[in-house]
């Protein structure tokens, strides 16, 4: 055992180091998955290792195809930073061996995770009655939330769905924006309500929904009826207009339910609190740890209003399973898994280490180096900013053309002082960058604009 002791050691080490190179540092090339493969490529092994080769191995061979995602100048996907105190307080779930399943099995991570939760939704600006699903992300969040929707207006209706599954039960009708996310229409896809049954509200220029399309979908709907807005379009990072929308849905007996993977934290920050004004009146709420709590992967929340419901769409009984005295809270009651990894423990540390005022300052922070970077890019002659800057989202175009857009992209990507990626808006390319880190400063923007400014005069020539 002590040589797997010294093994875990050097791992701590390693990503210490890591993390310390990484905390100021371009953004590195990364080695192909080719060659990633072809470096752990082997037969598969007849004999147990030895724990220190092991690791070193590990390091060694993966360390090359590593992306770095927690650099201060990483805009790719929407990412956050794995903040040091949140890996820590993972090390530790993952040392402690915690099945947090239940109180019995797992008391401490059971009630760190309850005091996590509570913490959560008054950061959150969410009613305090609401239960809180700590699962792997945001998907899974949507997932469950809309589990606990279609089990609520079901039951409104008369139908178990929970016993009686979905043969021959009241069809529902489901209302989307027409900007959702991708992994929302997973998440229908697994409850069998179909992903290609959903009615498409239409949306502004930003990818809100307009009111009055939800009020004559609402309006042409009969029976059940679950509709999901957003907080946070992934390219824009705008949110659906809640204070007109929610009551609409109340009226006509809706369950609302909001994907706020990330912009559900412009409510933990007052100047930008306006963007998601009324997000409180929804039924459920999803969102995510890993992206503006900087916890490490994998880490969401499945935030609902009804526990009742979200409960009855979760929980799991067996005789050989205690349940939770009166007063305690088990986690598997709230989430699809029973066994799973104790990922209270790095919210807990991650809202102690940011606190109230720390996550505020980081969303302002975060949302004002978006504004700047694209502002300024704007300024210069054949860059074009796609849309206003309403959160930490930006996208830009180069050239007003696809293929110069992807040229550049490519450019500032080899180039890595920085990362963005490319995506599709409204039909054309474009550069989409999302600051979602509590390391990125104002001289991360500058040093960004500058490279990507190079990077443009290169390839315009
Ligand atoms: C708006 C939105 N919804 C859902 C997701 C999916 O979240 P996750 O990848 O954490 O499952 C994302 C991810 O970026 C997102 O931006």
């Amino acid at each position: 055992m002590e040589n797997a002791y010294t093994a875990m050691r050097s791992a701590a080490e390693a990503a210490i180091a890591y993390r310390r190179d990484t905390a100021s540092a371009e953004t590195n090339p990364v080695a192909t998955y080719a060659d990633i493969f072809a470096a752990f490529d082997a037969p598969l092994p007849e004999t147990g290792g030895d724990p220190q080769a092991i690791i070193a191995d590990l390091i060694a061979r993966a360390t090359p195809g590593i992306r770095a995602q927690t650099s201060p100048r990483f805009f790719g996907w929407v990412i956050g930073n794995s903040h040091p105190t949140g890996v820590a307080a993972d090390w530790l779930a993952a040392a402690w061996g915690q099945n947090a399943a239940n109180v019995s099995a797992a008391p401490a991570a059971s009630a760190v995770e309850a005091v996590a939760a509570r913490w959560l939704l008054e950061l959150l600006g969410l009613p305090a009655e609401a239960s809180v699903g700590v699962v792997t992300g945001a998907t899974v969040a949507n997932f469950v939330c809309l589990a606990a929707a279609r089990s609520a207006v079901l039951a409104r209706a008369g139908w178990d769905v929970e016993a009686d599954g979905l043969f021959g039960a009241p069809p529902v009708t489901v209302l989307i924006g027409a900007d959702a996310h991708a992994t929302v229409y997973s998440g229908l896809k697994y409850l069998g309500l179909g992903a290609k049954r959903v009615k498409e509200i239409a949306t502004d220029d930003l990818g809100r929904m307009r009111p009055a399309a939800f009020e004559a979908a609402l309006k042409a709907a009969s029976g059940p009826i679950i509709a999901i807005a957003q907080s946070g379009q992934i390219c824009t990072g705008a949110s659906d207009p809640f204070t007109e929308i929610a009551p609409l849905a109340r009226d006509a007996g809706a369950w609302l339910h909001v994907d706020g993977a990330f912009g559900l934290w412009a409510q933990a920050a007052p100047a930008r609190a306006a963007q998601t004004a009324g997000v409180e009146l929804a039924d459920s709420w999803a969102t995510d740890g890993h992206k503006w709590l900087q916890t490490p992967y994998d880490c969401g929340f499945a935030i609902v209003r009804d526990a009742e419901a979200h409960a009855r769409a979760m929980a799991v009984s067996a005789s050989y399973l205690p349940p939770a005295d009166t007063g305690e809270r088990d986690p598997s009651t709230y989430v699809p898994e029973l066994s799973r990894r104790a990922r209270g423990f790095a919210t807990w540390a991650m809202i102690r280490q940011l606190g109230r005022e720390g996550v505020a300052e980081m969303v302002e922070r975060d949302c004002r180096v978006a504004a700047h970077m694209g502002e300024t890019l704007a300024r210069e002659p054949g860059i074009t900013l796609v849309a206003p800057i309403l959160l930490n989202q930006f996208m830009v175009r180069f050239g007003d053309d696809d293929a110069t857009t992807l040229k550049v992209i490519a450019q500032i990507q080899q180039d890595a002082v920085l990362y963005a990626g490319s995506a599709a808006w409204r039909g054309q390319t474009v550069m989409r960058a999302s600051v979602c880190s509590v390391a990125t400063t104002m001289a991360d923007a500058d040093i960004s604009v500058a490279a990507i400014l190079s990077a443009w005069r290169r390839v315009r020539g």
